[in-house]
Parts: structure tokens; sequence; C-alpha cells
């Protein structure tokens, strides 16, 4: 067997400040950050808010719904993902902003989160850029949010389950 030493390398842009953003961008962020101040979090007090821009220039927000029982809440980023897809599965997705109060850095969505977001790339063909907002002002800028999620598992592996012999 060979042995391959590789490298994977993730490029994005590092931003001081909101006001780096063009207007559009700086909007979704506001967005964002408006939807985070109607977060459901008594239990963590960690409010986060998710604006969507669609591609016709509409724009989905959600934000965190916690539950008595824990597991049952659930992240800003996949309310807006999925009430996004929900009400307009037809159009794709351009960008998404996140950004909570209470993260110093910029916020970046947790891996069940990541997942959804790759299979919604996947699914519309076109990347989804992601604005990651910090309470101090800097953001990241990322231009696919599958690129947060190497090694992913996606529909491609069990596509694979029909083409084994049974
Ligand atoms: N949370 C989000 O909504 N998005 C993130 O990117 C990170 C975490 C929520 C989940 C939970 O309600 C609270 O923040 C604390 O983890």
């Amino acid at each position: 067997m060979t042995t391959m030493e590789q490298e994977l390398h993730l490029n994005y842009v590092l931003l001081d400040s909101w006001s780096e953003l063009d207007e559009n961008d700086a909007l979704l962020l506001k967005t964002a950050l408006d939807s985070a101040a109607k977060a459901y979090a008594p239990y963590s007090r960690f409010r986060v808010g998710a604006a969507i821009r669609l591609e016709d220039g509409s724009v989905v927000c959600g934000n965190n719904q916690e539950n008595a029982s824990y597991p049952q809440g659930l992240c800003a980023e996949r309310v807006a993902l999925f009430s996004s897809a929900a009400q307009f599965p037809e159009k794709h997705i351009t960008t998404m902003a996140l950004v909570s109060e209470s993260s110093e850095m910029p916020l970046s969505p947790c891996g069940g989160c990541r997942q959804v977001l790759l299979e919604y790339e996947q699914k519309q063909g076109a990347p989804i850029r992601l604005l990651m907002g910090s309470a101090n002002g800097s953001v990241i800028v990322l231009k696919k949010s599958s690129d947060l999620l190497p090694f992913s598992f996606s529909k491609e592996n069990l596509n694979a389950v029909g083409e084994q012999a049974q």
C-alpha cells in the first residue's frame, strides 16, 4: 500500500468590522442579530440569530429554540434553513449570516448544522456563502459552507447501497 500525505486548505476572509461588508451583507447580519433577540434560549441564555438570503433577494430568519427536554431544541441555523426549505424549496440560498451577541469570536455553525448546510448546497448545486459575525464586530466570510465539513457523509454514501448486490 502506498502512503500519500495530503493537505487541505481553507480560504476565508476575516474582517475587523461589519463596516467592511457591502450594504447587502451588513443588512443580512443586522437582520440575524435582530432575530437573535427573539430566540427562545432560557436554558443556555446564548441567543443566536441566522438570516438567509435567497436568490430573489428575499430573507428568511431563524433563531435557536430550546426545550426543557434539551436534545429537542434546535440551532438558529437549522431553524432558518428548514424554514427556508419548507417555504421556498425551489429557491437557491445564496448567503447565510449568523451571530450571537454573546460570542466575542465569529460564530461558526455546529457540526449538525454544517451537515445540513452541506446537503442543501448539494441539493441546489451551488455554494452557500457564510457570514459569521461576532459581538466585537469582526466577521468571517466563507465562500462555500461545505468547506467547513471535509470528509463528509452525504447522499452519495447512501446511493451506493442500491449499487451493491443484495
Ligand atoms: N446554537 C446555535 O443556535 N447555533 C450555533 O451555531 C451554536 C449553538 C445554540 C444551541 C443552543 O440553543 C445554544 O446555542 C447553546 O449551545
